[in-house]
């Protein structure tokens, strides 16, 4: 594993992520679509979705009439994420690889085969202190999300270096300093955030109004 290919990691621990997490962030996930202001019908990213742990709070929220489109770079959190999706049946999502540096609106049409589609949400869970160029991948997914649209993010964050957030580091091939919700505070509006987990998990979200 490198700091630079998280991806490669990823499709090593797949099997074990979700019995590794045991439903651990399942609160602030459901904090997290609280702060999205979910509404039956609209169509969301889920960027970095890894084995779709999200899924289900998100469709509670936009119900079966929405979309969901849930886009990763690993192979094998995908074919966790499409396991899920079958298990359960859910008919209005659609799984995409790509990496997030490149993903274009362009590629979202083509995987849920709505040449019209426009992003109401994008949600990111855990992924920004992950992905490799974050800036980017953030400025690129914003530059996706509808005028009026929500997006919302929850990661880790501590400026502190020890032994415990060397080893979150080490586990989730993570850099938990990122400062990753300054750019969606600086271009927001109606921001909010919540730190959970004693300050270390931070939920922010934001309405884009041009
Ligand atoms: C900690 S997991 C989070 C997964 C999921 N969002 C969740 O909340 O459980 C980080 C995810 O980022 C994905 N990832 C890393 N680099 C990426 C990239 N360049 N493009 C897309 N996804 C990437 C990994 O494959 C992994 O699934």
């Amino acid at each position: 594993m490198t700091k630079e290919d998280p991806t490669r990691w990823y499709d090593r621990i797949a099997p074990l992520y979700d019995s590794f997490l045991l439903g651990s962030y399942n609160r602030a996930r459901r904090r997290t679509m609280q702060q999205l202001r979910l509404e039956p019908g609209q169509t969301l990213l889920d960027l970095a979705c890894g084995t779709g742990e999200n899924f289900r709070f998100i469709l509670e929220g936009i119900g079966p009439t929405g979309t969901l489109i849930g886009t990763d770079f690993s192979e094998r959190m995908l074919a966790r994420a499409q396991r899920k999706v079958e298990k359960n049946g859910w008919q209005n999502v659609h799984l995409l690889r790509a990496d997030a540096r490149t993903l274009s609106l362009e590629m979202l049409r083509q995987a849920s085969g709505q040449p019209d589609l426009h992003l109401d949400r994008v949600v990111c869970t855990l992924g920004f202190s992950v992905v490799p160029d974050w800036e980017e991948v953030f400025a690129r997914s914003w530059a996706m999300l509808a005028v009026n649209g929500r997006y919302a993010i929850m990661d880790w964050h501590t400026p502190r270096k020890n032994i415990f957030t060397g080893l979150v580091n080490r586990i989730a091939a993570s850099d938990i300093s990122r400062k990753w919700w300054e750019p969606l505070a600086e271009t927001a509006v109606e921001f909010e955030q919540e730190r959970m987990a004693g300050g270390l998990w931070c939920i922010v979200s934001g309405t884009k109004r041009q």
